[in-house]
């Protein structure tokens, strides 16, 4: 799968197959994409753990589930794998001199640039490692952020299905559950197999409220030439619903033994989000338009 095709095909998915098993070499191939998300100072403080149902003692998977959010259990449930996000505080408080030296014999960063192994050791270091840790772990949830949207992006190339878990429920009693140390914060679950759903390509806002030339306000008006060609790469997908994605939810729901009952919104309020001006859609997908939508 071309890298556009999938950028566009990847989505949150919430029903898998559990009874298809997910293959080792398919995980590795994700940890592995995941492991060459960039990182500052190359500091590698993305972890995580690999939770194999096959293996997993059932009792512990229960307290797991127990901190996670509600409408998160189906995707714990369903799932043949879960990897529990993690990121190691040490990789800053204690190994980046040494993660981010490793960058002068690899001439990645020069002299040009001004980088000198005394500035690194005697200014840069020193500064970063004043750092308070509430600080410190903001800056590695971003890269935390880099290494799993890699790992999924290979997911998806395989075929998998994923879904990042909130685990809000017992914030305090997560990491205990996990058997981690205290230099280990844990972030997101995210439950890994076969999805046993299709859904489109999920809404999101316009182009031009998200992004501005020159000046905050400015809008960047969206290139219609290169959302063609964006769509020709498959990188922009027909948007959720698609036609008969709620017979198919119906279905899916039935098999598993689930409630089969549509989320409920009130229609005037699904107008909303496709007026002309609403910052989400501008145009009614076609699986809606025969709703009265
Ligand atoms: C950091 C993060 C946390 C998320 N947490 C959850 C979650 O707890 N449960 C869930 O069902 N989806 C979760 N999602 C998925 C989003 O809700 C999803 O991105 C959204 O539905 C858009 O769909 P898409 O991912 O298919 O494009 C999370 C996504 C991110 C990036």
């Amino acid at each position: 799968m071309e890298l556009l095709e999938a950028i566009g095909t990847r989505r949150s998915i919430r029903f898998f197959k559990p009874w298809k098993e997910v293959e080792d070499w398919k995980i590795q191939r994700m940890l592995q994409a995941a492991r060459y998300a960039s990182c500052q100072g190359n500091c590698g403080s993305t972890e995580a753990i690999v939770i194999d149902k096959k293996t997993y003692p059932q009792e512990k998977f229960e307290r797991i589930i127990e901190c996670a959010s509600p409408f998160n259990e189906i995707q714990l449930r369903q799932a043949p794998v879960v990897i529990a996000w993690l990121i190691n505080m040490d990789a800053w408080y204690k190994e980046l001199v040494e993660s981010f030296a490793v960058l002068f014999p690899a001439r990645a960063v020069t002299a040009a640039h001004g980088w000198t192994y005394k500035i690194l050791t005697e200014s840069t270091h020193p500064r970063l490692m004043s750092f308070p840790r509430d600080k410190a772990e903001d800056l590695l949830r971003i890269e935390a952020g880099l290494a799993i949207a890699n790992s999924q992006l290979e997911a998806t190339e395989l075929g998998l299905g994923c879904c990042l878990l909130a685990t809000g429920r017992k914030p305090a009693e997560f990491p205990k559950a996990l058997g981690i140390p205290e230099n280990i914060v844990p972030i997101w679950l995210m439950a890994v197999g076969y999805a046993a759903e299709s859904p489109g390509q999920r809404p999101r806002k316009r182009f031009d409220r998200l992004y501005h030339l020159n000046e905050y306000g400015n809008r960047l008006e969206e290139d219609q030439n290169v959302k063609q060609e964006l769509r020709e790469g498959k990188m922009i997908q027909p948007m959720a619903p698609l036609p008969g994605r709620d017979e198919e939810l119906r279905h899916v729901c039935r098999m598993f033994g689930f409630n089969e009952d549509m989320p409920d919104m009130p229609k005037e309020n699904i107008r909303e989000l496709y007026k002309e001006d609403s910052i989400y859609y501008g145009e009614v997908p076609p699986g809606l338009e025969d709703k009265g939508v």
